[in-house]
């Protein structure tokens, strides 16, 4: 049994052999084992005896498959080694494709309803003049969107004479309105995307960085009517034929009157608005969704900003493109938004 035993490892050419082997050979039913049960039914003199040869034989198979088992495991990492090498100096022939960032394509996708309406794109720095984001849009000297808590400060407000500007990360595109008055003459017709910044900690639904589309435009005789207009023919450009908004009233310091505003929710057309039947998600059933801010160009603004306020009248408006792309493409967590995964991006594909 052992000569055997110690054939079949010797024969054994891998692994996976061995493993038989040693079931076949060592086993509860192999034949040793077997020997090594029936020792306790001879007669007590031929115990010894037989013991003894029985362990010696269980000893040295043993012996033989640890042997063998080293062997065949140390070709296999030396094969391993071989034939799945890789050389990283090989040239490689696939570029993988990235895709443009959603929050770029849709930004892209708004300023383009907007240039076809002869409007023009303006870009300001998002390191601002604290001047320019809050000073000119007629934020009072102690307004507490100024504290240290909500916005980013890059220098301090006070130079060494207790005066100047303080220079803060924009906390909105409002500022290029501002710029956007005092680099052209009226009529202007301004779109404004942007990156925008204040202190909120990163979590499902708030960033420190996000963006905002901002649109200005000033002429003469421009009514509240004109803002609605608007509105509506973005949201219709942008979310389908019959989409309408709401204006309801507000306060910003740099409009006057000042409105949040609506639009239609686009999924179930106020359908699901006391309608427990017909319950909708993108606008909890509100029939509504919350976009952003707007109102008439306050004239205090329109003064700073070198525009006459008895000649000419301006409507503006901002919103957060992060809050459009959540409701419109069901993007649960803004943190997919900022952390440049690309298997987050690359569903979105590329619009172009
Ligand atoms: N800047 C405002 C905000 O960030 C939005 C806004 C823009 C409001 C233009 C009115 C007019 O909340």
């Amino acid at each position: 049994m052992r000569d055997e035993a110690l054939a079949a490892v010797a024969a054994a050419g891998d692994l996976e052999a061995l493993r038989e082997v040693k079931v076949a050979h060592t086993g509860d039913r192999s034949p040793l084992a077997l020997a090594n049960r029936e020792i306790g039914a001879l007669p007590p003199h031929a115990k010894a005896d037989a013991g003894k040869r029985v362990g010696q034989a269980r000893g040295a198979v043993n012996k033989a498959l640890a042997a063998r088992q080293a062997e065949l495991e140390a070709e296999r990492d030396a094969r391993v080694l071989v034939e799945e090498a890789v050389d990283v100096t090989l040239p490689y022939d696939r570029v993988p494709a990235g895709a443009r960032h959603p929050i770029t394509t849709l930004s892209e996708r708004i300023e383009d309803v907007f240039v076809a309406m002869g409007y023009e794109v303006a870009e300001g720095p998002e390191v601002e003049a604290e001047w320019f984001n809050f000073d000119a849009l007629n934020f009072p000297p102690d307004h507490p969107a100024r504290e240290m808590q909500d916005t980013f400060f890059v220098q301090g407000a006070k130079g060494r004479d207790g005066a100047g500007s303080g220079v803060v990360l924009r906390t909105h595109t409002s500022p290029v309105q501002v710029r956007s008055m005092l680099e052209r003459k009226p009529p202007i017709y301004v779109i404004c995307p942007g990156r925008t910044y204040r202190t909120d900690e990163l979590d499902a639904t708030h960033t420190p960085v996000f963006s905002q589309v901002e649109l200005l435009a000033i002429d003469e005789g421009l009514t509240m009517a004109d803002l609605k207009g608007t509105l509506d023919h973005m949201v219709t450009a942008l979310f389908g034929e019959g989409m309408s908004t709401r204006l309801r009233p507000n306060f910003f310091p740099f409009t006057e009157p000042s409105a949040e505003m609506d639009m239609q929710c686009y999924v179930c057309r106020g359908a699901s608005v006391g309608n427990p039947d017909r319950p909708c998600r993108t606008c909890s059933s509100e029939g509504w969704i919350e976009l952003g801010g707007c109102g008439m160009v306050n004239p205090r603004v329109l003064i700073a900003c070198g525009v006459d306020p008895e000649k000419y009248s301006g409507f503006a408006f901002g919103f957060g493109i992060e809050r459009m792309l959540m409701f419109r493409h069901n993007v649960e967590d803004m943190r997919d938004m900022v952390e440049g995964d690309v298997r987050f991006t690359r569903p979105f594909g590329m619009e172009i």
